[in-house]
């Protein structure tokens, strides 16, 4: 098994800088005359921007291999990792074992088989965000553990996205007083409390335009996600850490779309954020700055937003609160540093944007016409000796971990196995079996076949 492959690597860097910034993913296996065979290992860029989808239908194993993904940005050189932001949407509460060790025999037992890696938890570089309302609804003594409350300061929300989260027009009554407090607030305080908010509502608007306004703010001050000030809320971007955002709880909370708009925020901070220093790196590569950047690299790192679930931030039909600005960074994402990992069961519900503009495809299991076709729609460059990239994915065999890698970089396509998880998976398949008989019958079960080389 000797070939390796890089992915997502423009030919020039992988002869400068080789496997260095990249991840192992797993082997490249085919089937030459029906026969299964591991011929190579499989590489992954991290350092460049991408634009990539994770696809495959339900329990084709899409979070497992993000969290492959998430375990190799924890791995890499450390003089890249401190380059490097990984924001990662955790929409299920699937991430948070990646800070312990795998423990599933089955799949530690097969580690070995993958260059020898050994379970391993990653503690040290995973940060884990959670929303306090979530904290709350635990019994004591059963609280998950987590590095950070999931809190926003209250001034990160501009006026447009409130106006979008409460479906408001900037010509309503409410709409028009919505933006004047806002505004407001912006040209008053740094910080800002709910209580204050209230105060300038009280200035700007009165009867049922106010009581309305009041009874909006009222619901979010519940949620216990924005505040007046917010210590964590840098950290969601630091460098050199995987930071995991838990939206669980949050889906359509209130009957608002919270998750959107936090990504929202977060997406259209870290555009500005990286644009503007982009133009500095740019000056001083020119020679027209003094400063050695060196230092301020680390702080302000390239980020990869992972996001599981994708679908659900950017879809295909209406707009989400955080459609607009995920576009901009599938559009404009490369100069600026900004990679996104879009995750998704259905292609056919993610925007075509997303899938025209992917550079990078790993295709797990599909099976349903619309997301056949929608993953057409990925450049006629994938297309290899004849097979497109449709047939290859509606005809292969389902095996949890078996996918299709392409990239549009290096015309690359190849078939492989993702390597199990060193760290654990915490996105089981839920069963109402006692706890007692599952594992009797998981002794007993073989684990599924994986074919050895040369086998049928
Ligand atoms: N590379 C792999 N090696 C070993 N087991 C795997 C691998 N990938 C997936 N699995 C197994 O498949 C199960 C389902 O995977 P996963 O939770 O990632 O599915 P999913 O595609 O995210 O599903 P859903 O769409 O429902 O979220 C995992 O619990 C794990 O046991
Ligand atoms: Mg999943």
């Amino acid at each position: 098994m000797s070939r390796e492959e890089i992915f997502g690597r423009e030919e020039k860097l992988v002869e400068e800088e080789g496997k260095k910034g990249c991840g192992y993913m797993g082997k490249i296996v085919s089937y030459p005359g029906g026969k299964y065979e591991e011929v190579g290992s499989i590489y992954m860029d991290l350092t460049s921007p991408h634009c990539m989808l994770v696809l495959g239908k339900r329990g084709t194993g899409k979070s497992y291999s993000l969290g492959v993904m998430a375990e190799n940005f924890a791995k890499l050189e450390p003089e890249v990792k401190e380059n490097i932001s990984v924001v990662m949407i955790d929409t299920m509460s699937v991430f948070h074992g990646l800070k312990t060790k795998n423990v599933n025999d089955y799949e530690v037992n097969r580690l070995k088989d993958f260059k020898g890696l050994s379970p391993k938890g990653f503690g040290k570089d995973i940060k884990t965000f959670m929303p306090k309302l979530a904290l709350e609804k635990y019994d004591k003594g059963e609280r998950p553990d987590y590095d950070h409350l999931l809190q926003f300061p209250l001034k990160e929300v501009g006026a447009n996205e409130w106006l979008s989260l409460f479906d408001l027009d900037t010509t309503d009554p409410e709409g028009i007083a919505l933006m004047k407090t806002v505004r407001e607030m912006e040209k008053k305080k740094e910080h800002y409390g709910f209580s204050e908010l209230y105060d300038e509502l009280d200035r700007q608007t009165e009867g049922k335009t106010r009581e309305s306004l009041k009874n909006f703010f009222e619901q979010m001050e519940s949620l216990k996600i924005f505040t007046r000030k917010s210590s964590s809320f840098d950290q969601i971007t630091s460098g050199g850490n995987i930071n995991i955002l838990d939206m669980s709880y949050l889906g359509r909370l209130k009957g608002y779309d919270v998750r959107n708009l936090l990504v929202s925020i977060i997406a259209e901070k870290l555009l500005k954020k990286r644009t503007l220093f982009s133009t500095l790196e740019m000056q001083a590569k020119a020679g027209m700055l003094d400063s050695d950047l060196k230092k301020k690299v680390t702080e302000n790192p390239v980020v990869y937003m992972v996001i599981d679930e994708g679908h659900l931030f950017l879809p295909k039909k209406g707009d989400t609160i955080s459609s607009e600005i995920l576009l901009d960074w599938v559009k404009l994402g490369r100069h600026p540093g900004l990679s996104l990992i879009l995750a998704t069961q259905e292609p056919g519900a993610l925007h075509e944007s997303a899938i025209r503009q992917s550079d990078m495809i790993l295709a797990h299991n599909l099976t349903a016409h619309d997301d056949i076709e929608a993953l057409g729609k990925a450049r006629q460059s994938y297309m290899k000796e004849g097979k497109d990239i449709q047939s290859i994915v509606s005809k292969m065999e389902f095996k949890r971990g078996l996918a299709v890698l392409f990239d549009d970089k290096t015309r690359k396509m190849e078939m492989c196995r993702i390597r199990p998880r060193m760290s654990l998976h915490t996105g089981m398949d839920a069963s109402a079996m006692p706890e007692e008989s599952r594992k009797e019958s998981f002794k007993k079960k073989k684990p599924p076949k994986i074919p050895s080389r040369g086998s049928s």
